[in-house]
């Protein structure tokens, strides 16, 4: 889609996205994209001082209509409320894409339920109710295009520690295959996107970013490309599963092909995600003993010593999980 063709001869087709989570990371890339397809953009996410400082940066280099709409998708009302604020503007929403979400890492009974009650919302009920207001609206009009943002964490059946990402993003997975299927005749196209390690801010809030910088650079996506994947993947109505890299195509390859039970009893040695954040701890009241943390912070899930990183380090953002407008 080329922005000057439309606006010169049709201007009731421009499409506009919505993309959740735009402030950083994948979303800020996505809206980057799409802004250079010549899409007009409703932003959200928390920042408002980064989503405007996006905005500015793709209105100055493509004439893009971006749109700022802070939200906090933990709150229970914010798909609904989000969506009130996009018709009082008179817009609607042609390209969905469901990128928000992080990482709660620790031990599932160590964390407060409260933090991973927003985790559920965010990456689960969030994702479903926008697919819900915006997707028939989509088949109505004989056009849409509905990207979520899953993992390759999607094709691994349990891990030791951050045992709720691994099922939020396959509930992502799954839903995205069912709408894609409910949706094959309403020229709504719907993908499910699994990246593997991607930079971003992702680690920084996760509070992992030291080790996760350890990994050899072979393991690690760029933005720009997981989500060129994605798009070409969705407009070209592949998938509906898209992954992202090699490395992650052999890696869900396999895991699709060994039992779920053989994977599980290997996860359940590994302690990557153990190391709570402070402040997510849950009253100190669970009594059985886990393994150390630091142990976690310096191997890699197999058991073996981490590698000396060949991956520069890239700009580290310090938050904690809930964040602060730094924009
Ligand atoms: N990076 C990876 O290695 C990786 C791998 C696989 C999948 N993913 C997935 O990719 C997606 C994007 O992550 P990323 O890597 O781009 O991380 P990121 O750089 O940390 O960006 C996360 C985005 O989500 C927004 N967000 C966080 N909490 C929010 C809330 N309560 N309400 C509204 N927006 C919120 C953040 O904005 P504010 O803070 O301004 O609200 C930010 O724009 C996530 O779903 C993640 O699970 C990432």
């Amino acid at each position: 889609m080329k922005r000057g063709f439309i606006l010169n001869t049709r201007p009731t087709q421009q499409k506009t996205a919505l993309i959740t989570g735009a402030s950083a990371g994948i979303g800020r890339d996505y809206a980057r994209y799409l802004a250079a397809e010549g899409y007009d953009l409703i932003l959200t996410a928390r920042r408002k001082a980064r989503l405007e400082e996006v905005a500015r940066e793709l209105s100055g280099a493509f004439g893009t209509q971006a749109t700022v709409l802070t939200a906090d998708l933990t709150d229970p009302a914010a798909p609904t409320k989000l969506a009130a604020d996009i018709r009082k503007k008179g817009l609607q929403v042609d390209y969905l894409v469901n990128n928000a979400g992080y990482q709660v890492p620790g031990f599932f009974d160590r964390v407060r339920w409260d933090v991973q009650r927003d985790m559920i919302q965010i990456m689960m009920t969030a994702v479903a109710e926008l697919c819900h207001i915006f997707g028939p609206e989509m088949a109505a009009r004989g056009f849409g295009r509905i990207v979520n943002i899953s993992s390759v964490a999607a094709f691994v059946p349990g891990q030791a520690g951050g045992a709720l990402y691994p099922s939020v993003k396959a509930f992502v997975l799954r839903l995205s295959q069912s709408l894609a299927t409910e949706y094959q005749t309403a020229g709504v196209h719907v993908v499910a996107v699994c990246p593997g390690f991607t930079w971003s801010e992702f680690h920084d809030v996760a509070g992992n970013r030291a080790q996760m910088n350890k990994l050899p650079g072979f393991m690690w996506l760029d933005g720009p490309k997981v989500v060129s994947d994605a798009h070409k993947a969705v407009e070209a109505r592949r998938g509906p599963v898209v992954v992202n890299g090699w490395v992650y195509k052999v890696l869900a390859t396999v895991l699709q092909i060994i039992p779920d039970n053989w994977i599980g009893r290997l996860a359940a040695r590994g302690t990557r995600n153990s190391s709570i954040r402070p402040e997510d701890a849950r009253d100190a009241t669970v009594s059985h003993a886990r393994k150390s943390s630091t142990k976690s912070a310096t191997k890699k899930p197999n058991g073996k010593s981490s590698r000396k990183a060949k991956t520069p380090a890239r700009k580290t953002v310090k938050r904690t999980g809930k964040r602060a407008d730094n924009g």
